[in-house]
């Protein structure tokens, strides 16, 4: 059935948890016999994993998906497969397949895993198929084609409970369920075995694993640290409520743990962090950046940072602004309030006039680009241990990052990739550090 069906194509939008997932869709149809094209035009299924936790990822993906009509015609043979959180929201698919009637497949979160079926079902019956029923079950032996080689993603936890006054992720995502521990330490062991040198351990809310099963964060990340061999860990993302003096106790003590922790903060206005429901205090969050920094001095502590929540004011601005410069971030992203459908937020009054967000957000970038340029400056003259991660054919040089999260480029060649590597900084620009590889 499958004979005609000889290359996909996935496009990925979002976080790391899509780039996995789409790891997985590529490991189902790997397993399938099908290898992947270089491009859509070469494809024979082309899968298009969404993101909706902001309005403009999704333009972009019907974007992308509608400029596909004209091949579809082309290509009468030609499967087209949307997934992911879009599609899993409340009325969104049926929504979609009446916008583009070509598309052939549409499944959500909680449906990757039956790819395989729902691309048979739609090969046999010749009709559009579509499947984004809920379902809580933890897959364990879906195939992955990895392609971040020597990095890794490992799930740990999947959905989220904290129902963040703004996020879809809670709806599209559903409630936490975390993998057991065993699975993950097996895991980890096999990736470990086959040459990966960086896991980064994936979930919602990576520090509340645990629920249902009988282990804890610290419990975990402490056991995956003291596997045997030579890589490093990383976890991301955390909510600050659950930060705890266990867990920075586990970071400090264990050397195969990144010296980084990507901590949201959102905002630093008491009264907007409270709108928001994200359960702590500008204070209390401040303390635990404090404490993270009382106890491991170099910690590079990066975040995510949103401007134009609902009725969000220019003094609530300004304690944002405040925060940020109080805790002089690694790296922040920031946001311009995307109002999502479903959400608690999207009913609320005093909507932010979008020219207010952007002169806002560009202050906080401005900032941050000053602040990493200054950072940057310090790190010349220093050697650094950075793993090669890979070719970046624009600046003809090879790439890798230090503990701390910062990238770093310098000559080397192929079999430098999935080493460590010592980088004496010559030069740094931005956020970026150049250098040549020392012995
Ligand atoms: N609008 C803008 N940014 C959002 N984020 C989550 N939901 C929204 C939204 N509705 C941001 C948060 C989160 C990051 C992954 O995306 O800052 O930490
Ligand atoms: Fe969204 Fe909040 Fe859950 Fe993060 S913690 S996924 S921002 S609801």
């Amino acid at each position: 059935m499958y004979s005609n069906y000889k290359k996909y194509f996935i496009v990925t939008y979002g976080c790391q948890m899509n780039l996995h997932e789409s790891e997985k869709i590529a490991g189902i149809l790997s397993e399938m016999g099908l290898k992947a094209a270089d491009s859509e035009i070469d494809a024979d299924v082309i899968v298009f994993n969404t993101c909706c936790i902001r309005e403009n990822a999704e333009e972009r993906a019907e974007g992308n998906i509608g400029a596909l009509k004209k091949l579809k015609k082309q290509k009468k043979n030609l499967i087209i497969a949307v997934g992911g959180c879009m599609t899993q929201q409340n009325g969104y698919a049926n929504r979609l397949l009446a916008k583009f009637p070509f598309i052939d497949i549409v499944f959500g979160t909680y449906n990757l895993e039956n790819f395989k079926a729902l691309l048979t079902e739609r090969l046999s019956t010749k009709k559009p198929v579509c499947d984004v029923e809920e379902n809580a079950t933890i897959y364990e032996n879906t195939p992955k084609t990895r392609s971040s080689f020597p990095n890794a993603w490992v799930n740990i936890m999947y959905g989220c409970d904290n129902f963040c006054t703004y996020c879809i992720v809670p709806y599209v995502r559903g409630r936490e369920r975390s993998r057991k521990k065993e699975d993950i330490i097996s895991e980890c062991k096999t990736l470990i075995s086959d040459g990966y040198k960086e896991i980064t351990l994936l979930g919602q809310n990576v520090n509340s694993y645990g629920k249902g099963v009988e282990s804890s964060f610290p419990e975990l990340l402490k056991s995956v640290a003291e596997l045997e061999g030579d890589f490093r860990l990383r976890f991301m993302t955390n909510h600050p409520k659950d930060l705890s003096k266990e867990l920075i106790s586990v970071i400090k003590s264990h050397p195969k743990i990144c010296r980084s922790i990507h901590l949201p903060v959102q905002s630093g206005s008491d009264r907007i962090l409270k709108l928001m429901n994200r359960k702590y205090t500008r204070e209390e969050y401040l303390n635990k950046i404090a404490l993270l920094k009382t106890e491991i001095p170099d910690i590079a502590i990066t975040t995510d940072v949103m401007v134009g929540f609902p009725t969000e004011t220019e003094s609530d601005f300004n304690d944002t602004f405040d925060l940020m410069k109080k805790c002089g971030f690694a790296g922040a992203f920031t946001f311009i309030y995307s109002k999502r459908k479903g959400t608690v937020a999207a009913n609320m009054e005093g909507q932010v006039l979008p020219e207010v967000s952007k002169q806002r957000i560009m202050k906080l970038i401005n900032y941050q680009n000053a602040f990493n340029k200054k950072t940057s400056k310090q790190y010349e003259g220093k050697t650094i241990t950075v793993l090669c991660e890979g070719y970046d054919e624009k600046k003809d040089k090879y790439l890798g990052r230090d503990e701390f999260g910062r990238m770093a480029y310098f000559n080397a060649d192929k079999s430098s990739i999935g080493k460590f590597v010592k980088v004496l900084i010559s030069k740094t620009g931005g956020i970026s550090l150049f250098g040549e590889i020392v012995r």
